[in-house]
């Protein structure tokens, strides 16, 4: 079958390991069953694991992609929860120790199609495109748990979202409108800024500048180049939910003397579990807000659309189609 895969691995170049082309069909072990993809989404995580993250040598080549919509093997409309848990493990599925993603131990959703255990297997929103649904899993998920679990944000509250254009930003900050927040974006690119604004900030800013207030929460994925930033836009007592460090994990100053005397809380967040992937569905389905696609591709001009997010050249989540 046809799929987009890592053949080897590169930090500076991470597309040259990239492949497409004839992959084998997945194996199906015992309690899992297969999803003919008719839409995957594409993550920093694909990028992450081109450059070596997370993935060894041995494990090549690896189909790469963690979110899918398509049909299970009855022909129902679904969408795959990307977080694979031991089958022992009772609860929180995003602290098992032992969890993985979808294209970390088992092979990925850039095919024709994926194995992946029956429980994480949902029914998809008939109101949902395919297209559509393929970014809930990982970019919309994490937002989601980032914003209303983790930062516990209630309509009202005040949020700060850096780097407004990627996958997660854009989620966060449609999703945070959507919930009733007050909602500020950072970006260092003006036209994106604007296009924040479009999409439901009240105010964009540039990058490190001054917000209008001190604000309830941030959400971080950005890291070492927003962090400082993002500290100083709290109020005392507020909380930083970080997920993601794409400007990499060590900023200069952590700013401890900040964070216990005005008694921040600085929270991490991974994913989400398979109840929150359904409140987000639904979420969507009666509020009626949609996910931002940037540009949808098929499968086959995968590159084309790894190249836009290397470069940062995108503004929502860009989907691959069958
Ligand atoms: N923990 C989890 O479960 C989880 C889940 C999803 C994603 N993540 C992580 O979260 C991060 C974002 O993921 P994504 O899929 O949304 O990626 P993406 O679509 O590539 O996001 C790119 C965004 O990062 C901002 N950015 C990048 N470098 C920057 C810099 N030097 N200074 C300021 N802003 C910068 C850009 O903001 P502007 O261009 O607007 O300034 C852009 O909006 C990644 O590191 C990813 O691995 C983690």
């Amino acid at each position: 079958m046809f799929a987009a895969y890592a053949e080897s691995f590169s930090k500076d170049d991470p597309l040259s390991g990239l492949a497409l082309g004839d992959r084998p069909e997945p194996e199906v072990p015992e309690g899992w069953t297969t999803v003919r993809v008719k839409a995957a989404s594409l993550n920093h995580h694909d990028l992450w694991s081109l450059r070596g993250v997370g993935l060894k040598e041995e494990q090549l080549p690896m189909t790469l992609g963690c979110d899918a919509a398509g049909h299970d093997e009855d022909g129902n409309e679904v969408l795959v929860h990307a977080v694979i848990s031991d089958p022992t493990w009772v609860g929180d599925e995003t602290l098992d120790p032992k969890r993985s993603l979808l294209s970390e131990k088992h092979q990925g959703t850039f095919a024709e199609k994926v194995a992946v255990p029956r429980s994480n297997v949902l029914p998809k929103p008939q109101s949902l495109s395919f297209e559509e649904a393929a970014c809930l899993p990982t970019a919309w998920l994490t937002a989601y748990r980032m914003l209303f679990t983790q930062a516990d944000l209630k309509p009202g509250d005040s949020v700060l979202v850096q780097g407004a254009g990627g996958g997660v930003a854009t989620a966060l900050i449609t999703l945070a409108r959507a919930g009733g927040l007050r909602v500020f974006a950072t970006s260092r690119d003006e036209q994106k800024r604007k296009r924040a604004i479009d999409l439901g900030a009240h105010e964009a800013v540039e990058s490190g500048a001054r917000l209008p207030q001190r604000v309830d929460a941030v959400m971080e994925t950005v890291g070492a180049a927003t962090w400082q930033h993002s500290l100083k836009s709290l109020r005392p007592g507020g909380t930083v939910v970080v997920c993601g460090a794409t400007s990499g994990p060590n900023p200069d100053a952590t700013e401890l003397n900040r964070i216990f005397f005005l008694q921040l809380r600085v929270h991490g967040s991974t994913m989400g579990t398979r109840d929150e992937l359904r409140q987000l569905a639904d979420f969507l389905d009666v509020t009626g807000t949609r996910p931002l696609i940037d540009r949808t591709l098929p499968l086959s001009k995968a590159r084309d659309g790894f190249a836009a997010m290397a470069e940062g050249d995108l503004f929502g989540k860009i989907v691959f189609t069958r």
